[in-house]
């Protein structure tokens, strides 16, 4: 990928607003009185967890946890370790996966099957963004904000090389090699 590129916006802030809030209601609906726990998947959810939660009114519990695939890309092994752990207790708890995107399905499935062995009372997912057209492994998502074309995303959390992810809408790169993450 050159340094020339050039984000372009697919879905305005807009319309990322009026989806966080249409998850919002939906997720009220379903966890209001629950008191949940919400486990953000690090670095691209923190954007999405902060502006859903702060629609969520009643009392939930928020940790973060960051996982990484071996070798390069999401085309690799499918190998996915934890490489930093949550802070709360799982057991027992009605547990909500926030992601910013589900696109092989490797993390989120991993992470799920991580989150079951520890005995939630519940566990969903919740993701902003889902490319099913590249998925290897089937997941199973609750809430879902916007169904994507097999383009590389950037903003709102999404990153490219670590870059991009302070851009307030969310962007096609404009020079990308098709199916390289
Ligand atoms: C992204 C995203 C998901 C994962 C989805 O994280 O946040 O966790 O990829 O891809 P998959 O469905 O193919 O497994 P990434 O590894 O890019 O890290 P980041 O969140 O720190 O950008």
């Amino acid at each position: 990928m050159s340094s020339q590129v050039k984000p372009q916006i697919l879905f305005r802030r807009d319309e990322i607003e009026a989806t966080v809030k249409r998850l919002a209601a939906e997720i009220r609906e379903d966890y209001h009185g629950k008191y949940p726990l919400l486990i953000g998947v690090l670095k691209g959810s923190f954007m999405f967890m902060a502006d859903l939660i702060r629609l969520l009114d009643f009392p939930l519990e928020v940790d973060f946890i960051q996982v990484s695939s071996y070798g390069r890309g999401r085309l690799s092994s499918g190998r996915v370790r934890v490489v930093q752990g949550l802070h709360s207790e799982v057991r027992g708890r009605d547990v909500l996966v926030v992601e910013d995107i589900v696109d092989t399905g490797l993390t989120t499935s991993f992470l799920l099957d991580y989150l079951r062995k520890k005995k939630p009372a519940s566990l969903r997912l919740c993701t902003l963004t889902d490319k099913p057209s590249r998925r290897q492994v089937s997941v199973s998502i609750d809430y879902l904000g916007f169904t994507v074309p097999d383009r590389f995303l950037v903003g709102y959390g999404l990153d490219w090389n670590q870059k991009f992810r302070n851009l307030p809408d969310i962007c096609v790169l404009e020079d990308e090699e098709p199916g390289v993450v």
